[in-house]
């Protein structure tokens, strides 16, 4: 087997990973990036739209810290949130603004525009357009490939986390603590597996919407990091909230493209498909009640009146240019026929952020040693029960920066194993070639049994169903993972039962109903 060695291995390269791995760079550590796509921008940061936390012009953290506390219902890591609303504007200056130069929009020559969205008390959010993920990822690539010390691997897809003792050929090693010290990584292409030894491992995975029906998310949000940590033995937690975005295109070949919450802060309505206004019935501040709210909200009418969605109507009440603020999505819309400036969009609500995941401090370090995680696929405990919008980015970027900080101010090469005594990846005898409809059938039916019993609103009779459905889709699918050829759609679909399993178990662990985990009964 092929074994790989560096300082740090990152794993996944949003914003919160490609962070992590611009601050390590500069302290001449050797690092290593690998994503599982041929293209390192294709990340869940790559299509965020609406933009990232900062502080508007009559703001301050403590405002910023109410937002976040309220929207997150209670039950946030307040050490997490302070450090979030303290750090955050400073980390976006520094890195995003003077560093990557981020060409932000502004509302004149000398100053920032800053955009709304649902629960922030201020217009504090930096946004580039309706494309600021895509520019900030972008930049971060064009970034690290300046540094010679740092390497991008990309069509490799992480398969397990490497640990001590678990994959040791010493039985000694089960008297020394449990550290975490690289991964196996599947080379997409020939289909071998290799070791990347590394004392310090960085999970940057991104979350899970793809293993809802519908989702935001890009189809290779399948929550693979959850998966990893949680057959290391890391803590996991909150991964009953998963919180779904109110509002996605709703048209077949769309694919969930989202319509961002910017659009009802520049003036948008939801209405029912016979023209009604709604959300005024729902919550005080309308439209731009907290996502979760919303997302009732239109669930709620879409059952009533049995449609299958609503509209968002922007056109009758936009106070700015449409073409010039939401080009992105004024330009898809109309490659699907539609024109955003004269009609109104029929949207969905769709899977779109999981605020729990990998239980990390302040430094973002997991409960494994040697192990930290960052971004989306962490929890800091900042969003608590719901994350509020464009905190994500923030996080992702506070937290990279902060996690590859710590490492290299704590910086110990030593490990304890020497890669000769950690097992090669073990192929099974049968190795047997795939076959697309039996994995295909098998999403389907994951997909579909999240949306249902697991989604929007949840019923304890929903969730004993979705729990017995996974566990025996669980067995079928260990057996196919041990029978089949190594090829990245089956490692895809073992990461995928298993967040949906870790989900639906949260779910059903936690009879009260707040935030993103809302029970009827
Ligand atoms: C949006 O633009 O509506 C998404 C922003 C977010 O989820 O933070």
């Amino acid at each position: 087997m092929e074994n790989i060695k560096s300082d740090i291995l990152i794993i996944g390269c949003g914003i919160a990973g490609a962070s992590a791995a611009l601050e390590a760079a500069r302290s001449g550590l050797k690092v290593i990036i690998v994503t599982k796509s041929s293209k390192f921008e294709e990340s869940n940061t790559y299509y965020a739209q609406g933009g990232i936390v900062s502080l508007g012009h009559d703001d301050n953290p403590e405002l910023l810290k109410e937002d976040i506390l309220e929207t997150g219902d209670g039950i946030n890591n307040l050490e997490a949130v302070e450090i979030l609303a303290r750090e955050g504007k400073e980390i976006v200056e520094k890195i995003l603004i003077q560093e990557l130069k981020i060409p932000f929009t502004r509302s004149s020559p000398d100053s920032l525009d800053y955009a709304q969205e649902a629960g922030h008390s201020r217009r504090r959010i930096l946004h580039i357009k309706d494309m600021t993920g895509r520019t900030i990822e972008e930049k971060f690539i064009e970034a690290l490939q300046e540094y010679s010390n740092v390497t991008l691997i990309e069509d490799h897809t992480a398969v397990d986390l490497l640990t001590v003792p678990h994959h040791s050929k010493d039985y000694t090693a089960y008297y020394k603590k449990p550290q975490c010290i690289g991964a196996y990584v599947l080379e997409n292409q020939s289909q071998k597996v290799k070791a990347f030894f590394a004392p310090y491992t960085i999970l940057a995975t991104g979350g899970c919407g793809a293993v809802y029906l519908y989702t935001s998310n890009p189809s290779g949000a399948i929550g693979d990091g959850y998966a990893m940590a949680y057959r290391a033995g890391a803590r996991i937690v909150n991964m009953e909230y998963i919180q779904f975005h109110p509002t996605s295109f709703f048209h077949r070949d769309a694919e969930g493209f989202l319509i961002s919450e910017t659009v009802r802060g520049e003036g948008a309505r939801l209405k029912t498909r016979d023209g009604q206004t709604f959300m005024e019935n729902y919550n005080q501040k309308k439209d731009l009640a907290p996502r979760d709210e919303v997302t009732r909200a239109i669930y709620e009418e879409m059952t009533n009146s049995n449609s299958s969605y609503v509209y968002l109507d922007l056109a009758s009440y936009a106070r700015i240019d449409i073409k010039k603020r939401f080009p992105n999505i004024y330009r898809t819309c109309l490659e699907y026929g539609l024109d955003i400036t004269k009609e109104a969009i029929p949207v969905v609500p769709a899977a779109h952020y999981c605020c729990g995941g990998i239980l990390v401090d302040s430094w973002g370090r997991s409960s494994l040693k040697g192990l930290s995680s960052v971004g989306e696929v962490s929890c800091t405990g900042v969003h608590g029960a719901n994350r509020l919008a464009s905190t994500s980015l923030l996080e992702g970027l506070v937290w990279g920066t902060r996690a590859s900080r710590y490492i290299v101010s704590h910086f110990d090469p030593a490990t304890p194993y020497k890669t000769a005594e950690i097992h090669d990846w073990y192929y099974p005898g049968i190795q047997e070639e795939i076959d697309p409809a039996l994995i295909n059938q098998d999403w389907l039916f994951i997909k579909s049994t999240m949306w249902n019993y697991a989604g929007i609103i949840r019923t304890k009779k929903r969730l004993e169903r979705a729990r017995a459905d996974l566990d025996y889709l669980r067995h079928r699918i260990e057996r196919f993972y041990r029978e089949a050829k190594m090829d990245p759609k089956v490692v895809g679909l073992k990461h995928g039962i298993q967040v949906a399993q870790l989900i639906t178990h949260a779910a059903l662990s936690n009879p009260v109903s707040q935030g993103a985990h809302y029970l009827k009964d």
